[in-house]
C-alpha cells in the first residue's frame, strides 16, 4: 500500500510530545513490512537547513487561502528512521521559535497557518508518484484534510487519528473563509460547531475511518467527562471509529542498547540502572544515596498532566529521603511552581525546564518510579518507556495509562505498576505510600522491575491492526 501521514511533528525533526513519537515510528513500522510511506509536515524554523539532506524539489503548490494565493514551497528529506519526508514550506506561518505558540500558548493565526498547511498537502496528494493510497491524518492541525480530499473527491481513502480530545481547532467563524470551502460546510454536516469552526469535528464526519490511540479512550471521548464538548459527534460516528494502542519504539526505548545512556542494563543486569541512578543524581546535583525512591515526571506542563495533583504533596513527597526530578515545559503557571518548591528544597528536587531528549532518557533509566497522575491520557508513551526501563509508574487510572499499567497486587504476586482512580491529592498520595513500601523490600522491588521490563509494547501489535484496517478501507469492506 502507499500511504502519506500528514502531521505536525514527527520524532526528532519537530516535537512538543507524544504524536511526534507516534509519527517517527508508525510509518516506520508500516515501511519495514514493505508499504510505501512518506510524511508531510510543516518545515518549520531550520529544518530546511538540519534535516539531513533537505532538498527542494523545485515543486511550488499554488494555495488559496481567504482571499490570498501563496505557494507553498515543497521540500523533501529523509527522516534519521530512513523515512522519505515532504515539508511544506512557508516562512511566514512556520519560521517561528514554537510549533503552536510560545509559552504554551496559541498563536493567533494558527487556524491560518494549519488552514493553509491543510490545503497545501490536499494538494500535494493529487502530484506525488505513485498517489497515495491512504491520506492519514492525525489530530486537529490535519484534521481538515480528510474533508477538503472529499469536496474534491480525490479518490484517496482517509485516516484520522485523534491523539488529543482536549485540542479540536476550533476558531472563530471568520475563519471558515480560509478554508475555501463552499458555504454548506459552515453548518451541521461541515466544520461548524456551536457557531464555531471545528476542524477535528470536520475530519471526524469526513475521514472513512476514525482512530484513537487506546480502546479506553475510543470509549472515554463518547462521553460529556473526556468529550469536551464532542462527544455527540464521536457518538454519531462510534461505527468507525477504532482505539488501537500505541507502541514503544523500542529501537530508541530500550536500556539494553540506549546510546543516550551512560550504562545500559538489562533485566537480568541490573547494574546499569544503578549507575544511570548516581549519574542522574549527581548531574542534577540532588544528594546521592536516598534510602527511597527516585521519582520523576517527563512531560509537557499541561493541564491535562495533573501537576495540581501534585503540588499539594509535594512537601509531604520531600519530607522523606527521596529524590524528585522533573523535565518539563509549558504553563508558566506550572514552571514557575516547580521551580519555587525545587528551590525549597534544592538537595531532594530538581526541576529542569528545556525539552531534552538525552536528558528524558536519563531519567527514565535513573529513576525508580514515573509519576504520571495525568487527568485524561489519551494512551501515555511515558508509562511504555517507564515500564521498560524498570522504572514503576504511579499513574491514574485513565485512559491508556489503565491499558498498559497492571496496578500491584501483592495477594496474587501480579502488576507493573501502582493505579489510583479518584482525580485527587490524596489517592495519588496513597498510591505512591503503596509504592515506597513496596520499595522497602528491595529483592520484591526487583522481581516488580523485572516484570515490568519483560511487557512487550513493542509496535508489532499496532502495526498489524493498522494495516488491516487500511486493508478492509481500500477493500470497502468497513467504514
Ligand atoms: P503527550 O503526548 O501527552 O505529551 P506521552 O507520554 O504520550 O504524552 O508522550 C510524551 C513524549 O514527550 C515522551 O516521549 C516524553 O519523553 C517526551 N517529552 C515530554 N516532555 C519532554 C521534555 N521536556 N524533554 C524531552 N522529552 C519530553
Ligand atoms: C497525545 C496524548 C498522549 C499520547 C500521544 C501519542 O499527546 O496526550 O497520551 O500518548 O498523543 O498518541
Amino acid at each position: 500500500m502507499t500511504i502519506l501521514f500528514a502531521a505536525s511533528e514527527m520524532d526528532p525533526l519537530a516535537r512538543t510530545g507524544g504524536l511526534g513519537d507516534v509519527v517517527e515510528a508508525l510509518p516506520a513500522a508500516l515501511a519495514a513490512r514493505g508499504h510505501e510511506v512518506s510524511v508531510v509536515l510543516p518545515c518549520y524554523r531550520g529544518l530546511a537547513e538540519t534535516a539531513a539532506g533537505a532538498r527542494s524539489t523545485g515543486v511550488r503548490i499554488p494555495v488559496q487561502i481567504g482571499s490570498k494565493q501563496l505557494d507553498a514551497e515543497i521540500l523533501e528529506c529523509t527522516a534519521p528512521n530512513g523515512v522519505q519526508v515532504f515539508l511544506v514550506r512557508r516562512d511566514e506561518y512556520f519560521d517561528r521559535s514554537s510549533l503552536y505558540g510560545p509559552e504554551g500558548r496559541a498563536y493567533d493565526d494558527n487556524a491560518e497557518r494549519f488552514i493553509f498547511f491543510s490545503r497545501a498537502v490536499m494538494e500535494l496528494t493529487r502530484r506525488i508518484l505513485p498517489p497515495p493510497q491512504i491520506v492519514h491524518v492525525n489530530d486537529w492541525q490535519t484534521a481538515l484534510i480528510p474533508v477538503l480530499i472529499k469536496e474534491r473527491r480525490l479518490p484517496f481513502k482517509t485516516v484520522l487519528t485523534i491523539h488529543n480530545f482536549a485540542f479540536q481547532g476550533s476558531f472563530w467563524a471568520f475563519d471558515f473563509g480560509l478554508t475555501k470551502l463552499p458555504s454548506e460546510y459552515f453548518g451541521p454536516k461541515g466544520i461548524e460547531y456551536y457557531g464555531n469552526i471545528n476542524l477535528l469535528k470536520g475530519g471526524i464526519l469526513y475521514a472513512d475511518h476514525v482512530t484513537t490511540v487506546s480502546e479506553r479512550y475510543a470509549r472515554e471521548i463518547q462521553t460529556s467527562e473526556f468529550g469536551f464538548g464532542l462527544d455527540p459527534v464521536v457518538r454519531e460516528n462510534a461505527h468507525k471509529l477504532t482505539g488501537i494502542l500505541n507502541g514503544a519504539d523500542y529501537s530508541i526505548w530500550n536500556p539494553e542498547t540506549d546510546a543516550l545512556l551512560p550504562r545500559t542494563y538489562s533485566p537480568t543486569d541490573l547494574a546499569g540502572k544503578c549507575a544511570c541512578r548516581n549519574e542522574l543524581l549527581r548531574e542534577m546535583g540532588l544528594e546521592p544515596d536516598p534510602q527511597g525512591p527516585v521519582f520523576s515526571i517527563v512531560s509537557r506542563l499541561a493541564a491535562q498532566k495533573g501537576i495540581d495533583l501534585l503540588l499539594p504533596i509535594l512537601d509531604r513527597l520531600l519530607a522523606d529521603d527521596v529524590r524528585l526530578v522533573v523535565l518539563g515545559e509549558g504553563d508558566t503557571a506550572y514552571e514557575r511552581d516547580l521551580l519555587i518548591a525545587s528551590k525549597r528544597t534544592p538537595d531532594r528536587f530538581a526541576y529542569r525546564k528545556s525539552l531534552d531528549s538525552r536528558l528524558s532518557h536519563l531519567i527514565e533509566a535513573g529513576s525508580d518510579i514515573t509519576l504520571i497522575p495525568s487527568f485524561y491520557e489519551p494512551c501515555g508513551l511515558t508509562a511504555m518507556y517507564g515500564l521498560k526501563y524498570g522504572t514503576l509508574p504511579i499513574a491514574r487510572a485513565t485512559g491508556g495509562l489503565f491499558e498498559i499499567i497492571q496496578d500491584v497486587d501483592p495477594s496474587t504476586d501480579a502488576g507493573d505498576g501502582f493505579l489510583f482512580f479518584d482525580a485527587t491529592s490524596e489517592a495519588f498520595w496513597d498510591a505512591i505510600v503503596r509504592a515506597k513500601r513496596a520499595f522497602q523490600d528491595q529483592a520484591e522491588w526487583q522481581k516488580l522491575m523485572q516484570r515490568a521490563m519483560s511487557a512487550d509494547f513493542s509496535w508489532n501489535h499496532a502495526v498489524v491492526r493498522y494495516e488491516g484496517m487500511y486493508e478492509r478501507l481500500l477493500s470497502g469492506k468497513v467504514k
